[in-house]
C-alpha cells in the first residue's frame, strides 16, 4: 500500500544524490544495503527514500500497518548511526512515535525518516518486528 497521508503536515525531505549503505541490525542478523540513487524510490510504501522503502527495496518487511502514511507507529526503527543526514521528524512523526514501545532519541518512523545520502545509516530493528523481518526471506 502507498500513498500519502493528507491530513498530517507535509514532509520535506532531500532524497539521496550519492552511494550510500544502510545497515540493518535484527535480533538475528546483519544486512548491508547498498543504495543507489537513481533507483529510489524502491517502492511505494512511505516517503520515497525512506528508511522503510529502502527496507522493502532489499527484501526486509519492516512492519508497517498504515502503510507508510505516519498512522501508526508500527515501523519504529532506531537510527544507531547517521541521524544527522536524515530530515527532520515532524510533529506528526512525534506524536505517532509517542505511542511506540522503548522510544529512545534515536527513535524514527522508517517510512518518515528520508536519508540524503551524506552519511551511511545503521538502523536497529527493534525486537517486536523480528518475525516479519524472518518471514520475509
Ligand atoms: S507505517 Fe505506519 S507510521 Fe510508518
Amino acid at each position: 500500500m502507498g500513498g500519502s497521508n493528507p491530513y498530517i503536515e507535509q514532509v520535506e525531505a532531500k532524497i539521496a544524490a550519492q552511494p550510500f549503505t544502510v545497515t540493518f541490525k535484527t535480533p538475528e542478523e546483519e544486512k548491508i544495503v547498498q543504495i543507489t540513487p537513481s533507483e529510489i524510490p524502491y517502492g511505494e510504501t512511505g516517503q520515497p527514500g525512506s528508511v522503510l522503502d529502502i527496507a522493502m527495496g532489499a527484501g526486509l518487511d519492516i512492519e508497517h500497518a498504515c502503510g507508510g502514511v505516519c498512522a501508526c507507529s508500527t515501523c519504529h526503527v532506531i537510527v544507531k548511526e547517521g541521524l544527522d543526514s536524515c530530515n527532520e521528524a515532524t510533529d506528526d512523526e512525534l506524536d505517532q512515535l509517542d505511542e511506540a514501545p522503548a522510544i529512545t532519541l534515536q527513535s524514527r518512523l522508517a517510512c518518515q525518516c528520508v536519508p540524503d545520502g551524506t552519511q551511511n545509516l545503521v538502523i536497529e530493528v527493534p525486537e517486536w518486528n523480528k518475525n516479519l523481518v524472518k518471514e520475509s526471506h
